[in-house]
């Protein structure tokens, strides 16, 4: 891999982080001698404003591809196209491939061209799948499936393959919430241990366990804190919810949700489902194929009919998760 960059000034403090993330130093205009992969281009801010006109890998000039790129700046802002430098802390960066095809494939299959030169987080979702080494307890699959990473992805926000959509502002003191989600629910399964679809707990409102129609009864007198979740969120029926516990080691194996011979389908394809972590995130991870990790700090709406997925809790506490189906208010999902 070699790479030449074309600025107003000369570059000084530049590197490339793998996807494990580990820094690798490098000299412009030189070959560089790295495994086949993905590479962040981090060049950051040397107290001379700067503009970053080209990027030219293994000879090969990327172009209006450049506008992948972005500018974090001092105060961890994004900024897109952002090919200026221009303060202390500030640092662009840039998704490369050390094999020039794989990139370019990579950028016109994720994006329309003509976009170039936007600020593309306004259409697609961006994320960057990494390679995570979990616990050796876990199945070998699943500490496969999470040890490789396929880098940057841009999915348009539009398009029913949509991995997740975060859910912004829901203020929402979260014991109260599974307080209730805990009475709402009416069934409960517990999977056998080393079973085929993991190790898990799911209490639900549907009879049978599943995703799916007949509609939940639902009062909201006596559920007043789900009925406000439900209003905030945008959700007029509800149709299933399931409160899903993993508790220390638990886990789900790689899947992916079917459903389509379900009742309740159309209320479940196209990132529909609500997801909610309600208890401590950390050593808890929820990973789709492409996609990577899941950002479960924060209220989603996840596509786990699209996606291949896989959840593991490596904490020594429970994770209790809510997930919430039905009949959303029309055009719900444009907001987010
Ligand atoms: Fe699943």
């Amino acid at each position: 891999m070699k790479i030449d960059v074309v600025s107003t000034s000369p570059i000084k403090k530049y590197y490339l982080k793998s996807l494990s993330g580990q820094k690798i130093n490098f000299m412009l205009g030189e070959r560089i001698d790295i495994p086949v992969d993905w590479y962040e281009l981090n060049i950051e801010y040397d107290g001379i404003k700067n503009d970053i006109k080209e990027i030219i890998l293994d000879d090969v000039n990327i172009d209006e591809q450049i506008y992948t790129g972005y500018y974090i700046d001092g105060n961890g802002k994004f900024h897109q196209p952002g090919g200026a430098l221009w303060d202390e802390g500030g640092c662009f960066k840039i998704w490369l491939h050390s094999k020039i095809g794989v990139f370019v494939e990579r950028i016109m299959r994720c994006l329309e061209s003509g976009e170039y030169g936007s600020d593309l987080s306004k259409k697609y979702l961006f994320t960057v799948d990494k390679p995570l080494e979990i616990s050796k307890s876990f199945p070998k699959e699943i500490q496969s499936f999470f040890s490789y990473g396929e880098g940057p992805y841009w999915w348009d926000k539009s398009k029913a393959d949509i991995p997740y959509r975060i859910v912004p502002d829901l203020d929402f003191d979260k014991d109260a919430v599974l307080q209730e989600a805990i009475k709402l629910c009416v069934v409960g399964h517990e999977s056998e241990d080393g079973g085929e679809y993991g190790k898990f707990r799911i209490d639900s409102t549907n009879a049978k366990c599943n995703l799916d129609l007949p509609y939940a009864d639902f009062d909201p007198e006596k559920f007043p804190v789900l009925a406000k979740l439900f209003e905030a969120i945008g959700l007029e029926k509800l149709m299933t919810m399931h409160l899903s516990t993993l508790e220390p080691n638990g886990n789900f194996t790689v899947h992916r949700d079917r459903g389509y011979f379900r009742d309740g389908y159309k209320y479940l394809t196209g990132c529909k489902i609500f997801y909610w972590n309600l208890t401590d995130p950390r050593d808890n991870h929820f990973k789709f194929g492409r996609c990577g990790l899941l950002p479960t700090d924060k209220p989603l709406f996840v596509n786990t009919l699209s996606h291949v997925h896989s959840s593991i809790n490596q904490s020594t506490s429970d994770r209790k998760v809510i997930m919430i189906t039905g009949k959303y208010r029309e055009n719900n999902f444009e907001r987010f």
